[in-house]
């Protein structure tokens, strides 16, 4: 059913994206961090938002598993929650862009439809894919919520890179090797690239 056969129709608003964006000073976009559990998505991209909030930028940062806290905690790790769990970090990520701010997702957001899905749905820069490549055995060792223990000890099904799948990004914007770099080098990798672009100054 498409919206017109449930009678709604898409409203206009007076204050634009490009009016708020120049509220805030700066362009709006998103940043968006994919790999395994334990990679370090929600680390660099932390870090990367530290860095922002003392440029003076506005910032906010989807963490997966924050948002599985409240807007997603009706969704577990079936194939379907996975997808719908995206969608819907997806939708409010351009809400957030659509409001002139930086959104920062960290979610491990494991196939790529799914995450071509949410990049379809943004303006051509406005979807920054950041690959944060983290090999299953460095991620398992590192283990920072125990949970590849439990895995292993069969306690957690449908795990990603175990018992489910993980599909590396295809095309991504910038890749980060999070074994042979640091916190501080892999934001400044992500954050180099912004500058060049002409995403931030
Ligand atoms: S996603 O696959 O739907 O993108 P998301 O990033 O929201 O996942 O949540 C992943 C987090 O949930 C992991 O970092 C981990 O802490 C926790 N988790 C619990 N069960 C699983 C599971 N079966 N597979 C992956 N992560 C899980």
């Amino acid at each position: 059913m498409n919206q017109k056969d449930k009678n709604i129709t898409w409203q206009n608003m007076n204050v634009s994206k490009e009016m708020k964006q120049k509220l805030h000073g700066h362009k709006s976009f998103v940043l968006w961090f994919t790999g395994l559990s334990g990679s370090g998505k929600s680390t660099v991209a932390s870090e990367i938002e530290r860095i922002f909030y003392k440029k003076g930028l506005s910032t906010i940062l989807l963490d997966g598993d924050n948002v599985r806290h409240g807007l997603n905690q009706d969704l577990l790790f079936s194939e379907e929650d996975r997808r719908e769990n995206i969608r819907r970090i997806g939708e409010v990520a351009k809400l957030f862009v659509d409001s002139g701010v930086i959104v920062l997702v960290a979610a491990i957001s494991p196939i790529e439809a799914d995450r071509q899905a949410v990049r379809s749905k943004l303006g051509n820069d406005e979807f920054v894919e950041i690959y944060v490549d983290c090999s299953l055995s460095a991620c398992e060792h590192r283990d920072p919520k125990g949970l590849y223990k439990k895995v292993r000890e069969g306690l957690i099904p449908n795990f990603t890179g175990i018992s489910n799948p993980y599909e590396v990004p295809v095309n991504p914007e910038i890749i980060i090797q999070t074994e042979s770099m640091g916190i501080s080098d892999s934001a400044l990798k992500v954050i180099e690239y912004l500058i060049n672009r002409n995403y931030i100054t």
